[in-house]
């Protein structure tokens, strides 16, 4: 992309809630390095739990084998989170892949295999792979790759869609869907879903493990998952890790002896890696040591009164809070974006002067900042976006 200047965001080091640069400038990571940092970079525990796992069992495979760190990370995840069994990946995409062959599989074999078809809602993002891609409802990321995707349905809470004897699978994002610009998905549109759906499957990539001010965000919401994604902040956010939790008559749809072939064909070969688990399973450790639940909704407190005083700006068109999770929409129109390539860069680039690290979707400006942020943080990143829309507001 012509314009990008790499020299002014390269990173060389991170701690707690700042990158720097190599000239040794810190910059507050206002999007927890795209919502996957949570306990701050560098937090030592997390670094000892990736040493000491390095040094023990680097790397196994999962297919057809298992290693400690990945069997005890299962069965936490599946305590916190009301599910039976865990199926690891690396990326959310990937995760997002295989809930969508799990829930064909399902169908398949419980004598339904004409239930292929997905229903998704309107502005959703669910990753760049291509069933992840079919999932998703953004134009850039999925228009140009029609020969890679498949139709799914726009869900619109009615009955009907939900009632077809072709439909396989709902997914959905919690509350909040980041990747649209931190947009708000109502209550209402999910009351269709606590009773009706084929098989729910539900993305919490972006918001799993505290956000949203609880572990989960579908835990404020009526819906019962049949399938559960997470990842980014699963291991703390530090390596790529990611899995598809399922439930136990998901699970029953590929048990069978060997013979009859039912069992999942899908394997990534770092899949569950014991680094990855290792570090995953320290940062839940932080939960309890941190209470970091308390503190993201201590987060979100600061967040929210910072917001109130921006929400008159003449420079603001609507300010989305849900949890640790914000989005600032502004009035495109009445910015100067002199020479930027948009207006919300012209932003971006005015608080990266100043000192933090964000960048905008579209006419929105980000902030979901590590969950271990100091409300004077948060404070300074609301006075210095205030100060940057009276300069650049026409
Ligand atoms: C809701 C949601 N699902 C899936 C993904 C894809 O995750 P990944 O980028 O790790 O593939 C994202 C990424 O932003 C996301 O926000």
């Amino acid at each position: 992309m012509r314009g990008f200047d790499p020299g002014s965001r390269t990173f060389v080091r991170a701690h707690g809630t700042t990158v720097f640069d190599a000239s040794g400038r810190g910059f507050f990571d206002a999007t927890s390095s795209i919502w996957t940092i949570l306990h701050g970079h560098a937090r030592p525990e997390i670094i000892a739990a990736l040493a000491e796992q390095a040094a023990t069992l680097d790397h196994s495979t999962l297919l057809g084998a298992t290693h400690p760190a990945a069997e005890e990370l299962a069965d936490r995840l599946c305590g916190l989170a009301a599910m039976d069994y865990a199926f690891f990946s690396s990326d959310g995409a990937s995760a997002v892949e295989v809930a969508a062959k799990m829930a064909l599989r399902y169908w398949a074999v419980n004598g339904q295999p004409q239930r292929t078809r997905f229903v998704r809602l309107d502005a959703s993002y669910h990753g760049d792979t291509a069933a992840a891609m079919s999932f998703s409802d953004i134009a850039v990321f999925k228009d140009h790759y029609a020969s890679l995707t498949f139709e799914t349905f726009a869900y619109d809470a009615s009955r009907e869609l939900l009632e077809r004897d072709d439909i396989a699978a709902v997914i959905v994002e919690p509350l909040i869907q980041a990747a649209a610009g931190m947009r708000y998905v109502p209550h209402s549109a999910y009351t269709a879903l606590e009773s009706m759906v084929p098989l729910l499957i539900v993305d919490e990539i972006a918001t799993g493990f505290g956000r949203t001010g609880t572990m989960f965000a579908h835990e404020q919401l009526a819906v019962r998952p049949d399938l559960l994604c997470v990842g980014k902040g699963l291991s703390g956010g530090v390596v790529a890790l990611s899995a598809t939790l399922a439930s136990q008559r998901i699970y029953d749809a590929f048990l069978a002896d060997y013979h009859e072939m039912r069992q999942l064909f899908h394997g990534h070969s770092f899949a569950g890696n014991p680094i990855a688990c290792a570090a995953a399973l320290a940062s839940l450790d932080i939960f309890a040591t941190d209470a970091t639940l308390a503190a993201a909704q201590r987060l979100s407190l600061a967040i929210s009164r910072n917001a109130e005083l921006l929400r008159t700006h003449r420079g603001v068109r609507e300010i989305r809070v849900v949890g640790t999770m914000c989005g600032i929409e502004i009035r495109s129109q009445l910015i100067d974006a002199s020479n930027a390539q948009s207006a919300g860069w012209r932003i971006a680039d005015a608080l990266y002067e100043r000192g933090h690290f964000t960048r905008p979707i579209g006419d929105v400006i980000q902030l979901v900042p590590p969950l271990v942020t100091r409300d004077d943080e948060i404070d300074r990143f609301f006075t210095d976006v205030l100060a940057v829309l009276e300069d650049v507001c026409i």
